[in-house]
């Protein structure tokens, strides 16, 4: 059974170029179950990177917990935490973060490198398959030449590559058409209902309306009550 996965009380702040410090996020709380869509919405720059990031444990905050059932997050050293997010969660970078010079089932086989669960055999069926089925063209060639889009595909099929029990999306959806868009909005659906704890930030309303919660942030903070559908 895969555990919650909490914010509790999260803060954090960076620095900004006067010296000071912004707050990016404050005193938040979320609760993200697993079988679950959560969406984050907000405005520019309201913080949802950053609570993605947080709970990956990628962003250490200032203040608060990130809770993995019996795993505080924030306890754990940089070592712990890439330890913890290599077996744990699919992430889509909003820059997608894809190594330029390789193709596209280089890119998706990359977490492969991490892990010797499964055969090399498998892993790369399971990356084919993928990729087909979010559409991306099955042609090699280095994934720079490839569209936006397809690029957002590519970090999809890498996120989801190793099956992992909490996957974080950030604006997967954004770079696509509606098709495509939908097409992985139900994607990102079938994983949450599949037992995975699903997290999207998006301002795609094709994706919120699937979501069984939508937490909006406003400078950090979060504005909207939780509603878990039941
Ligand atoms: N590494 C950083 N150093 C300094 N400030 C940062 C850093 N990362 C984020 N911030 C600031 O924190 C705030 C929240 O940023 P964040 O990227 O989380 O917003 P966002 O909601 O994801 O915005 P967008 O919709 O544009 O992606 C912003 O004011 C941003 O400038
Ligand atoms: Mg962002």
């Amino acid at each position: 059974m895969i555990p919650t996965l909490e914010a509790v009380a999260v803060g954090t702040t960076f620095a900004d170029a006067g010296g000071g410090r912004i707050a990016a996020l404050d005193q938040v709380d979320a609760c993200f179950l697993p079988g679950q869509l959560s969406v984050i919405v907000g405005p520019s720059g309201s913080g949802k990177s950053t609570l993605l990031h947080a709970l990956a444990g990628i962003v250490v905050p200032d203040a608060g917990r990130i809770l993995f059932g019996s795993t505080d997050l924030s306890t754990l050293n940089e070592g712990q935490r890439d330890a913890w997010r290599l077996t744990h969660c699919g992430m889509v970078f909003q820059d997608f973060r894809l190594i330029d010079e390789l193709d596209a089932l280089a890119n998706t086989l990359l977490p492969a490198q991490f892990t010797r669960l499964r055969t090399p055999a498998a892993l790369r069926q399971r990356a084919q398959l993928l990729l087909a089925e979010f559409g991306v063209p099955a042609r090699s060639g280095p994934v720079a030449r490839l569209s936006r889009g397809e690029q957002q595909r590519v970090a999809l099929a890498r996120a989801l590559l190793l099956d992992p029990p909490v996957v974080l999306a950030d604006e997967a959806t954004a770079s696509l058409d509606a098709d495509n868009g939908q097409r992985i909005a139900h994607a990102l659906l079938a994983v949450a209902r599949a037992g995975k704890t699903v997290i999207a930030v998006t301002h795609d309303d094709r994706l919120s309306a699937l979501a069984d919660q939508r937490l909006m942030l406003k400078t950090g903070r979060v504005v909207t009550p939780e509603v878990h559908r039941a």
